[in-house]
């Protein structure tokens, strides 16, 4: 009897404790977001043209399905009963019918909104109206919120953003929430109990190693983002992701730094949200954002956050642990010439000591795909040669021998 009464507890304190959806984004969410782009400029033309390149051009069929509106959606005021109002000029019948349209194309739809009383771009924050917001966007469909930090002095994060996850919470739909704090208060510490996804750096540049400065604040490129922070991958994991932000893929980097940047998001198993005006994408970045070898790597149903093993001569070794027992590793060229790489397998065991899988084919031998190129190289019995262009990759999967 006491054992059932226990049971019963330990359901009920779940059911009551829960505080997010805990079924959504088991593997890193993917879709577009329109501000790396479009900044405030969005309206519904945008969206339509944006449903209709996932489609033609095959990144719905990739995985790709959350749109998600960033700042500069709304009017910039509330009407008189507190609801917030789609700007009529941008989007002339409303965001429900959006909405609809998005759904009927078997996509799904996100919005943005911010923690404090404004957004960052000056339009009706959150705050106080955590519940009545999140209400009005359970009635439009909306499945995704991203949510800012600006003009939040002095309020506390962890509670600010739990409050707005009950709130999700309270409307019955599946909501996907990602945080956009920036990092700022360690989010990886307590967001993954209430929201699936948190930004762990300020706003990405699309260079591959520069700081970009605004005056007071500076945003990053692809490198530094990933070198900002260090030990965060044992907190990400199948329904809470830590995002280093939308991605610059296609937005003026050269094809090397872009493949770069898509092997490192799919290695830090990232959300892959596309920040490109993917209407007007080249074939190359279309080919480098919809590479099913590359997508299987991030949305591996394990979620392990990928890690540097190595740092030489300008030259990083990254590995994931797949699941099944495979490996994903990307080999990068740093720096400003292209390099040669010799890589003797049987002299290196690479160790994920968090996870504990040890990679070690002195004794396993394993079949060596090129994930770019998408050819068989030569198994782990013979070292692996290649020559690899300056900020380039070697994307390689590592299966093991059936023999
Ligand atoms: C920033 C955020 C960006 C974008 C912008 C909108 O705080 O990091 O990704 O959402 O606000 O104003």
């Amino acid at each position: 009897m006491r054992t059932i009464f226990f049971i019963i507890g330990c359901f009920a304190t779940s059911i009551v404790f829960s505080q997010k959806n805990e079924k959504l984004a088991l593997t890193p969410p993917m879709g577009w977001n329109s501000w790396n782009t479009f900044e405030t400029n969005v309206n519904e033309e945008l969206v339509k043209g944006v449903v209709e390149s996932f489609i033609k051009d095959g990144l719905k069929d990739a995985g790709y399905n959350y749109i998600v509106l960033d700042d500069g959606w709304m009017s910039k005021e509330r009407d008189s009963q507190g609801n917030l109002i789609p700007d009529p000029k941008k989007f002339p019948n409303g965001l429900k019918t959006l909405s609809d349209f998005i759904h009927s194309k078997g996509l799904k739809f996100g919005i943005y909104n911010c923690a404090g009383d404004k957004t960052c771009g000056g339009y009706p924050g959150s705050r106080g109206h955590e519940y009545q917001d999140a209400m009005m966007y359970a009635s439009w469909g909306v499945d995704y919120l991203k949510y800012d930090w600006c003009n939040t002095e002095k309020i506390n994060a962890e509670a600010a953003y739990t409050t707005m996850s009950r709130a999700l919470l309270a409307t019955g739909r599946p909501i996907i929430f990602s945080l956009c704090e920036w990092g700022d208060n360690s989010p990886w510490l307590w967001a993954g109990k209430i929201g699936h996804l948190w930004r762990t750096t300020g706003d990405i540049y699309p260079c591959f190693n520069c700081e970009f400065s605004h005056g007071t604040w500076s945003s990053w490129g692809v490198m530094r983002i990933v070198n900002m922070r260090k030990d965060i991958r044992k907190y990400a994991g199948p329904g809470h992701w830590n995002d280093p932000d939308m991605m610059e893929v296609g937005n003026g980097m050269t094809l090397s730094e872009d493949r770069t940047h898509f092997s490192l998001w799919c290695m830090m198993a990232a959300p892959l949200i596309i920040g490109n005006d993917i209407r007007k994408a080249s074939k190359e970045t279309l080919s480098i954002l919809t590479n099913k070898n590359l997508i299987a790597i991030d949305q591996d149903s394990m979620g392990i956050q990928g890690f540097r093993v190595s740092q030489k001569d300008s030259m990083e070794l990254w590995a994931k642990p797949l699941s099944k027992g495979d490996w994903a590793l990307c080999f990068i060229n740093t720096s400003s010439k292209s390099q040669k790489l010799t890589y003797n397998w049987s002299s290196n065991t690479i160790t994920d000591s968090l996870f504990t899988f040890s990679l070690n084919t002195k004794n396993t031998s394993y079949t060596v795909k090129d994930l770019y190129k998408n050819a068989l190289l030569a198994s782990t019995k013979k070292p692996l040669e290649a020559s690899i262009a300056s900020h380039d990759v070697l994307m390689v999967r590592l299966t093991k021998k059936q023999d």
